[in-house]
């Protein structure tokens, strides 16, 4: 081994601002490992580390650019003298509801959350989504009634709320979202045949045996079992059914 291969190489390291305050981090983490590096320890404003659960919300100016940046720290790259803060909670009001006792109408939105209607569609809400979720759209759809449209165009929201910091009509766009996924999943959405003929099949006992089996099964046999499970591929373009002789326990 030759020296040069000893050497630690350099790491470049580069000004951001956290909360103000100036530290040298090095180039090319995210924001979220830069702020730890910096001696930050997340107690709130991190969860996932992985861009799915919404926890990391935040905002920062990049120098001489008069916009407002937003990103989620765990998967935003930290750029030079960038101004940072989190936003790991914003305020919005949420309506309580109880879906079970709902019909799935668009008026039942209208009455949790009249402030719908203030949406002025200056598209604030979309353009500050680190998701990409076409909030404004999905605001239109439910105005105008289409709940599934909505629930689907807002089926990335990760409820982060930045939507809700930005609106100038005082939205809780994800919180509006969140009651249009649930309506739609529980009222609108065509009940699964097969999955009514299995829960028959299990109320008439027909796997009887194989729950009390597993109920009197210890804990490192079900791991054992569970591990070997046959398992539906993570990409596949073809339906996929178990193994016949694989439905159930062995
Ligand atoms: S920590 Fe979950 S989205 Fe960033």
């Amino acid at each position: 081994m030759n020296e040069s291969t000893l050497k630690t190489p350099m790491i470049k390291m580069i000004p951001i601002f956290i909360m103000g305050q100036k530290y040298e981090v090095p180039a090319e983490l995210t924001i979220m490992k830069a702020m730890e590096y910096a001696g930050y320890k997340f107690i709130r404003g991190c969860g996932c580390r992985g861009g799915i659960c919404g926890a990391c919300s935040t905002v920062y100016r990049k120098p001489g650019d008069y916009k407002i940046h937003t990103g989620l720290a765990c998967q935003t790259v930290i750029e030079p003298e960038m101004y940072l803060t989190q936003l790991p909670f914003y305020p919005a009001l949420k309506a309580t509801y109880d879906v079970s006792t709902m019909q799935g109408i668009a008026t039942e939105i209208f009455e949790a959350y009249p402030e719908l209607f203030r949406c002025v569609a200056c598209n604030a809400c979309t353009k500050v989504c680190p998701m990409d979720v076409k909030v404004m759209d999905y605001i239109a759809y439910l105005k105008r009634g289409d709940i599934e449209a909505a629930a689907r165009a807002s089926f990335d929201c990760i409820q982060c709320g930045l939507c809700a910091s930005r609106c100038m009509g005082e939205l809780p766009q994800y919180h509006i979202a969140q009651m249009a996924r649930r309506l739609w999943g529980a009222k609108l959405t065509p009940r699964a045949q097969h999955l009514a003929e299995m829960v028959l099949k299990i109320e008439q006992g027909l796997f009887g045996e194989l729950i009390a089996k597993l109920e009197t099964t210890d804990t490192a046999e079900l791991k054992k079992l569970y591990n070997a499970r046959e398992m539906e591929p993570a990409m596949s373009r073809n339906e996929w059914k178990p193994s016949k002789d694989n439905v159930g326990l062995r």
